[in-house]
């Protein structure tokens, strides 16, 4: 049998140790690893000369934008951006215009899509307006719903207690996760109008806004809501102790999962005194001592996941004199690998960490199951990377549409050198050498 590629000389992750083989890939799965000797034939051989090879990544937390916010990201832009990060899978958030909320909304999304995709995307549904249509956009193949709580952006009113309920309900019995975005409107709204009334439009006055207790009544309101209800909540960019506490209580009786932003990792609200509105955020950057808690429930393996939450816009958006009018959030596809794989090299995790929190346990979580480990019969999603080089981060250079990070300068470890979604090598050395339709619409429950 002579098969596509094969790639040699690599230091591959498979379950939990670093090995060094070959990898064969045919047809876009994984056919065989082993010693090179065991290696059939193949079109193509790449010696990777002692690379670290891991599995694909997954960014469960991605904005792509697109439709009618092409301007500030589309599906070319943002998933050659995850390309060069080292995603191979990316799950497109629904907050776009219009808001993905209806089987309809979702198919067009992904006719859109489809031709265009350098990496394999999953989308997210909002709680659409009716019950019903719950399994419809199921159906039509959403990989969880994104409930927002901080403002009322899907179909089911986000004050009402019983009708979220209904819909959590609803999404439970289609098995689907609910991924949370826990602010509460109602305090984060009396606290803005108050700071409003006052003239307060410093981006320091955002963080009055969305202060700590907003995440924590979200996050206890929910996991009320849920209680005995078998729903799979996953919370998003969880940034605060309490809220860190609030879920490892929960999990102790029920499924819950959570998620942390590298931007509330690596950064702090000092960082608001330097950047300004760069680097206004929903939720915000916290002060140190909150840092240090994500830090400590990172490392005791209480976060499940990390997600980027890529938010692009465009710089003048970001640059608002009125801190209510600057639009939140930052690009971090290009940025989280070589972050996290500095600290690892700085002794802050473990390798096995990186890789549980962007790989296997988004899988597991997003029921990826083709995905999210190197091993035969797999997906052939595979990000190479260069452990060993040290490069500055130049935000100019991002494939994203914008083109601005508070990491812009730093000095990082760990390179992607090679990007290989379904078997086509997509990212190589800087470039992007494959066209759009490489990857693949991921659907729920049938990868
Ligand atoms: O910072 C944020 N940006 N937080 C959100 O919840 C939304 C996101 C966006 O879409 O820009
Ligand atoms: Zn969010
Ligand atoms: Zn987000």
């Amino acid at each position: 049998m002579i098969v596509d590629s094969v790639l040699t000389n690599a230091k591959a992750y498979l379950k939990g140790q670093i090995v060094d083989c070959s990898i064969a890939i045919e047809e876009g799965k994984i056919h065989k690893i082993g010693k090179e000797t065991q290696m059939p034939q193949a079109d193509e051989k790449t010696d990777l000369h002692n690379l670290l090879v891991l599995p694909g990544l997954i960014d469960e937390h991605v904005h792509l934008r697109d439709e009618g916010r092409a301007y500030k990201e589309d599906f070319a832009s943002g998933t050659a951006a995850a390309a060069a990060g080292g995603f191979t899978t990316v799950l497109d958030m629904p907050n776009n215009d219009p808001v993905t909320m209806s089987a309809e909304r979702l198919r067009n999304r992904m006719q859109l899509a489809q031709r265009r995709l350098l990496v394999n995307v999953g989308f997210y549904s909002e709680f659409p307006k009716t019950l019903p249509e719950i399994k419809e956009i199921v159906s039509e193949g959403a990989v969880g719903f994104k409930l927002f709580m901080g403002n009322q952006t899907g179909g089911v009113n986000v004050d009402d207690d019983l009708a979220l309920k209904e819909a959590l309900k609803a999404a439970a019995e289609q098995k689907v996760p609910v991924a949370v975005h826990a602010e509460d409107r109602a305090m984060l709204g009396a606290n803005e109008e108050k700071l409003k009334k006052a003239q307060k439009t410093a981006p320091a006055d955002y963080l009055r806004a969305h202060t700590e207790a907003v995440e924590l009544k979200a996050v206890q309101r929910v996991l009320k809501l849920v209680e005995g209800m078998g729903v799979r909540l996953h919370f998003c960019h969880i940034s605060t102790k309490d809220g860190l506490a609030a879920i490892a209580e929960a999990k102790k009786t029920q499924t819950v999962t959570c998620e942390v932003t590298p931007n509330h990792l690596m950064l702090s609200s000092e960082e608001l005194q330097r950047y300004g509105s760069l680097v206004i955020m929903a939720p915000p950057l916290r002060d140190r001592l909150q840092v240090d808690a994500l830090w400590r429930s990172l490392e005791d393996g209480s976060v499940d996941t990390l997600g980027s939450d890529h938010a692009p816009h465009t710089l003048e958006e970001k640059m608002a004199s009125s801190v209510w009018d600057v639009k939140a959030g930052i690009p971090g596809l290009e940025v989280t690998l070589p972050l996290m794989l500095t600290m690892v090299r700085k002794r802050r995790l473990s390798l096995n960490q990186v890789v549980s929190l962007l790989a296997e346990k988004p899988a597991q979580i997003y029921g990826l199951t083709g995905r999210g480990s190197i091993e035969a019969d797999k997906t052939a999603d595979i990000t190479i990377i260069d452990y060993n080089q040290q490069f500055i981060i130049e935000a100019v250079k991002f494939k994203t549409k914008a083109k601005f990070s508070p990491y812009n300068g730093w000095e990082v470890n760990g390179k992607v050198a090679k990007t290989i979604v379904n078997g086509t090598v997509v990212f190589d050395d800087g470039e992007i050498i494959a066209k759009g339709g490489v990857g693949g619409i991921v659907r729920g429950g049938t990868k």
